[in-house]
């Protein structure tokens, strides 16, 4: 019967760019998987992006934030567009939502997948768990005599205890799950101040979970994930060092293209947000060029965060199919292929 079937409300905001066309896919990817494995997704559709902003004059109006609260996870599509000026939707939207839904994790899985050459050494699989809420994020800093010689402009870096610990406790139950082992990538050589925070709480948190804790300075982290990445299993960073070490690690792995990453409410107090770690490429929007894998495993993420481990699996496995066959050149074949594979493992069945 109808209630026995598993129901979970997901806000589509698939906002600017290519966000529309990618979302589109993994979307129907996701109500297919959810047929198999019995839930329905009650899709909000959310207008919010440059558009929006445009006719509204809104970024994010508090009404909206509300009915995002009530939702069980947001997925998202791009924002940023060249009609808006840099940083109002980026800091207005994005990270808004970040900071005011809590999503204190921004766990971003980089994994070499079949048929895709690696642009450094092989046996690269590991997870960035990304600080999401502080750091030289927050916000503080400003600017005082603009445009004069004396012109002055700070950003702070923002790092409590309370937010640290959190994101290194996640990072070290993500490690308990994989190998055990975890790496605090940061600056500590220089960054004497937060460095040392976090070095200390990394240093109580691995005493406390017993995982094995690595470190490695943030430019030689960049340097390993070329030239050894087998030292990595699950690396945890702030959030300025796990925004550019995951583009790093996205070119290693496929580009961006196939990356995805969740923003995550690990505590579940509200919905976490999926999206993939590209941008909204605004050079080829409606050109069809778009690559859905990075917005469909980011629905992966999704459905793992929601409960539905064996859905999200069904579309990983999808990806690694399809990208094994030599991928695909538009949109549209992604989407075909990976429909394709799911209606075929579920004949086999
Ligand atoms: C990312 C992006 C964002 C960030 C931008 C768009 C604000 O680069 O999600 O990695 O810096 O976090
Ligand atoms: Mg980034």
């Amino acid at each position: 019967m109808e209630a026995d079937v598993r129901s979970y409300a997901v806000t589509h905001l698939p906002g600017d760019g290519i966000g529309p066309e990618v979302t589109a896919v993994a979307r129907d990817l996701v109500d297919r998987v959810g047929k198999r494995h019995g839930f329905t997704i009650d899709w909000r559709d959310c207008p919010l992006g440059a558009d929006y902003y445009l006719r509204t004059g809104h970024v994010l109006p508090d009404e909206v934030l509300q009915d995002l609260r009530k939702t069980d996870a947001i997925m998202l599509g791009a924002v940023g567009s060249p009609s808006v000026p840099p940083g109002v939707l980026e800091r207005g939207l994005l990270l808004r939502l970040r900071f005011d839904l809590d999503l204190y994790v921004n766990l971003r899985p980089a994994r070499q997948r079949p048929g895709v050459e690696t642009a450094g050494a092989d046996d690269l699989d590991f997870v960035v768990v990304r600080e999401n809420t502080e750091g030289l994020y927050a916000g503080a800093g400003g600017i005082a005599h603009q445009g004069s010689p004396f012109e002055v402009a700070t950003e702070e870096s923002l790092n409590t205890r309370a937010g640290v610990e959190r994101c290194i406790r996640y990072a070290a139950g993500l490690a308990r799950k994989r190998n055990g082992k975890l790496t605090l990538v940061h600056k500590t050589n220089v960054l004497v101040n937060a460095g040392s925070l976090w070095m200390r709480v990394a240093k109580e948190v691995a005493a406390d979970t017993g995982v094995q804790l690595d470190y490695a300075h943030v430019d030689a982290a960049c340097l390993y994930m070329v030239s050894d990445p087998g030292r990595f299993d699950v690396i945890v960073t702030d959030n300025l060092f796990g925004d550019i070490i995951t583009d790093l690690a996205a070119a290693l792995t496929g580009g961006l293209g196939l990356s995805a990453s969740g923003n995550l409410n690990p505590d579940k107090t509200g919905p976490s947000m999926f999206e993939p770690v590209h941008g909204s490429a605004p050079d080829i929007v409606g050109t069809g060029q778009a690559n859905p894998a990075g917005a469909v495993l980011s629905a992966a993420l999704m459905l793992d965060h929601l409960g539905e481990p064996a859905a999200a699996a069904d579309l990983d496995t999808a990806v690694d199919v399809v990208l094994a066959a030599g991928g695909q050149p538009t949109t549209q074949a992604w989407a075909d292929a990976l429909a394709a594979h799911l209606a075929h493992t579920e004949v086999a069945r």
